[in-house]
């Protein structure tokens, strides 16, 4: 325990890419290489609509490292963030009032961005292996779904990795309603040994989504969309050609696209997957023995069960009283799901391994004196 009043408390809410020295490195060289480009001004005073063809051809090459194979450029955008296509998709692919499917627990933008497109959220159950494909198959049976949500790699917030098996078995319900999916495979670049995402099993129904928010910098607002088709991509632009609030923004995807280009984006990435990987370790010694942790060795946060007679509201309460600012787990909840028993903590938001090993230590103690 330490003094929470003259002390600033040690920040576990939020994720994002962990800083490593390739990064500082990389993104100077590359903000000086886009300073000195000869195209200096029409990368910021032109529109770049949905990236350049050199944006999408780097793109293509980075994104073959998760696929296996590049995606056709032509069924691909660069946009400006997974939240500003999913508005997008949201708004296109479902009608006001009707209904898109989720994990029960699912990223926290999700309803919030359902609310802005008037839509509804049907909580889908999970368990260790990710959204329940029965479950899934349950709500088509009672639903007119106008597409499913899903974050297979790396659930947020339960970290859960879903097994190639579940993967194929959601596809044949989504297949069997003729149901797009729209994958977010925010992590699938950080995770090591990944399964193949959706995308690749079942190209033709899924809207693929790989952010470099998590692989990068989420200040880039970039991310990659990929289209079930040729044609469903030029559907979903016919009617908002020019709608410039999910355009990648110029300077962004230039320096992206030079960090791809010279090999850099690999190698901060295998800085940032190394960085997880000793914040995971820490959190096994800290927290492991307890027995209620979930993770993965590639996520940058961990989801605790809380023990009786725990519950989120006062275990929050007494972990900020030592030190430590959490989340109310309510965030990932879909409408009508209730969430008490469980903490997400982020391992990467405490600056340092230090910071870290205090705010886990903190977040022990509480966790054994059960009161
Ligand atoms: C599940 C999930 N998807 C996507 C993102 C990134 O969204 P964006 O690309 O809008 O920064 C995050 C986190 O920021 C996330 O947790």
């Amino acid at each position: 325990m330490y003094g929470a009043e003259t002390t600033a408390p040690i920040d576990m809410t939020r994720t994002w890419a962990p800083e490593v020295p390739a990064f500082r490195e990389h993104v100077e060289r590359s903000l000086l290489a886009a300073a000195r480009a000869p195209d200096l001004a029409s990368t910021i005073q032109r529109h770049r609509f949905h990236g350049s063809a050199r944006d999408k051809q780097a793109a293509a090459d980075w994104l073959s490292k998760r696929l296996g194979a590049p995606p056709t450029p032509t069924r691909l955008l660069v946009t400006g963030g997974t939240q500003n296509t999913l508005v997008v998709l949201f708004s296109r692919l479902a009608a006001e009032g009707a209904a898109i499917a989720a994990e029960k627990l699912t990223y926290a933008a999700i309803g919030q961005l359902a609310m802005l497109g008037r839509i509804r959220v049907l909580p889908v159950d999970i368990d260790e292996d990710g959204m329940c494909d029965d479950s899934l198959e349950a709500l088509c049976k009672a639903h007119n779904l106008a597409a499913v949500y899903i974050n297979p790699t790396g659930h947020n917030p339960t970290t859960s990795m879903m097994s190639l098996r579940r993967r194929q078995s959601l596809v044949r319900v989504a297949r069997k309603y003729a149901l797009p999916i729209i994958e977010d495979d925010v992590h699938g670049l950080i995770t090591k040994n990944a399964p193949p995402p959706l995308a690749s099993i079942a190209p033709d129904l899924t809207w693929y989504l790989m952010s470099v928010s998590k692989c990068l910098g989420i200040g880039l607002r970039t991310a990659y969309l990929i289209a079930p088709s040729d044609d469903s991509l030029a559907d979903l632009l016919r009617p908002i050609p020019s709608v410039s609030s999910w355009f990648v923004p110029g300077l962004s995807a230039a320096i992206i696209t030079y960090l791809i280009e010279s090999g850099a984006a690999s190698q901060i990435v295998g800085e940032i997957s190394k960085e997880i990987a000793a914040r995971q370790d820490i959190a096994q010694e800290m927290l492991g023995h307890l027995g209620v942790m979930h993770t993965n060795k590639s996520s940058l946060h961990v989801w605790i069960d809380l023990p009786s007679p725990w519950t989120a509201e006062p275990f929050i309460r007494a972990a900020r009283l030592n030190g430590v600012s959490l989340r109310h787990p309510r965030v990932f909840a879909t409408p009508g799901v209730n969430v008490e028993h469980n903490i997400r903590a982020s391992l990467i938001a405490p600056t340092t391994h230090e910071d870290l090993r205090r705010g886990l230590s903190a977040l022990a103690d509480l966790l054994v004196s059960r009161t």
